[in-house]
């Protein structure tokens, strides 16, 4: 592996190596065509427009800086919803006399540091790219953008309840513990995000999928954020997309690390990865723990197996309150998505379809001893 950075978090180890020489637009059919041509990323919504061409199925407002910052209230430090490599996300507000013919909106704005670095500006065009052609419940909505001089923003619609990190991992005390029946619902709900991208007409590969890019709604439907290092699939024939290593230690697949080969099964470990968090409430990677429990796929992949043993994995901050016979399926089903082999593990459908009958009716009672939904 080549060289990695820490991203300001202790939670979040992004990877990038050099396995294979990554083009610097190497996104979309558009971007594609653009580098092919040999010109500059753009410098200008003019220049966003052209190269979006005709995948822009997803009208984006271009907004000026001057404009984000009303909408932030000049970058209000009590409005900073957090940070990434990239920059910082705040709150902010669009309201109708901003311009004429826009909502009022709650919105997220992501605005990248004005390092120039070409690598934020690939992973800004790469979300405008995405974001500006897909759409899915599953999936963030992406407002706009601003590219002007060097500041390039992204403006999201809002999602209230923040990332499924902040949910999981909160403190004692700051927000109450995620029940067994919500994290079913964010498992399948995430899960058919990521079976949409894989399955779209040109299917993309998220290629860091994690805790922190899983935002949940009012009613706990989760979205998927940060299409920054999002990759067009193989086409054709081919297996898999040489890139250059990226993506966060703890989620991103061995041999994905190992080769730079990307293939939607790189997203289906990580979705093993999430399942996992969800499942015991540990972090992917977590320096604070004794050696040997740091990287919770080394600690629990040989226990997923043994019926009973799993059990004593599940988060302690159920209190005991989970369904035996679901907690022991899901780990079956982490244990296949983690397979060594890649072309072993569940294709996204398949995931869903594994998700669907062990979604728990909230009116249920989700007590250790009363439940009696049989998932057999
Ligand atoms: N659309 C949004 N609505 C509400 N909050 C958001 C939105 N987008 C991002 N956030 C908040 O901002 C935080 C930072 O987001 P971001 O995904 O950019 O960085 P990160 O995932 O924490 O780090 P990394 O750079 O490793 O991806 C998120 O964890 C979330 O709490
Ligand atoms: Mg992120």
């Amino acid at each position: 592996m080549g060289n990695c950075w820490y991203r300001g978090r202790p939670s979040s180890y992004r990877v990038s190596s050099n396995a294979k020489s990554e083009s610097p637009k190497a996104d979309s059919a558009s971007v594609k065509e653009d580098r092919k041509e040999g010109s500059k990323l753009p410098s200008n919504p003019e220049e966003v427009e052209d190269l979006r061409g005709d995948t822009a199925t997803n009208p984006l407002i271009a907004f000026t800086f001057d404009e984000i910052k009303t909408i932030t209230g000049n970058f209000r430090q009590d409005y900073v919803l957090g940070g990434g490599g990239f920059g910082s996300v705040y709150k902010g507000f669009i309201t109708q006399d901003l311009r004429e013919g826009l909502q009022s909106l709650q919105v997220a704005v992501k605005v990248h540091d004005a390092d120039n670095s070409s690598q934020g500006h690939r992973e800004w065009l790469a979300e405008v790219i995405y974001l500006g052609q897909l759409s899915h419940p599953h999936l963030v909505k992406l407002i706009g953008y601003c590219c002007e001089d060097q500041h390039r923003v992204l403006i999201y619609e809002f999602i209230c309840r923040g990332s499924v990190e902040s949910n999981l991992f909160s403190r004692a005390g700051m927000l109450l513990p995620l029940l067994w029946s919500v994290r079913m619902k964010i498992a399948l709900g995430a899960a058919k995000g990521l079976a949409f991208l894989h399955e779209a007409e040109k299917p993309v590969i998220f290629r860091d999928f994690k805790t922190s890019n899983i935002l949940l709604d009012q009613d706990y439907n989760a979205k998927l954020s940060d299409f920054g290092l999002a990759k067009d699939g193989p086409v054709g024939d081919k297996s898999h997309v040489s890139t250059r290593v990226m993506g966060t230690y703890g989620y991103a697949a061995p041999e994905y690390i190992m080769t730079g080969h990307l293939t939607a099964m790189s997203d289906v470990y990580s979705f093993g990865v999430v399942l996992l968090e969800l499942l015991t409430g540990r972090k992917s990677l977590d320096r604070s723990r004794p050696n040997r429990e740091q990287t919770l796929v080394d600690w629990a992949a040989p226990l997923l197996t043994q019926r009973k043993r799993v059990l004593s994995m599940v988060d302690p901050r159920l209190g005991g309150e989970f369904p035996e016979k679901a907690v022991q399926k899901t780990a079956m089903l982490a244990h296949h998505c983690l397979n060594r082999n890649p072309k072993a593990r569940p294709l996204m459908r398949d995931i869903v379809d594994s998700l669907e009958p062990l979604q728990v009716d909230d009116a249920i009672p989700i007590t250790g001893f009363s439940f009696t939904v049989s998932y057999d």
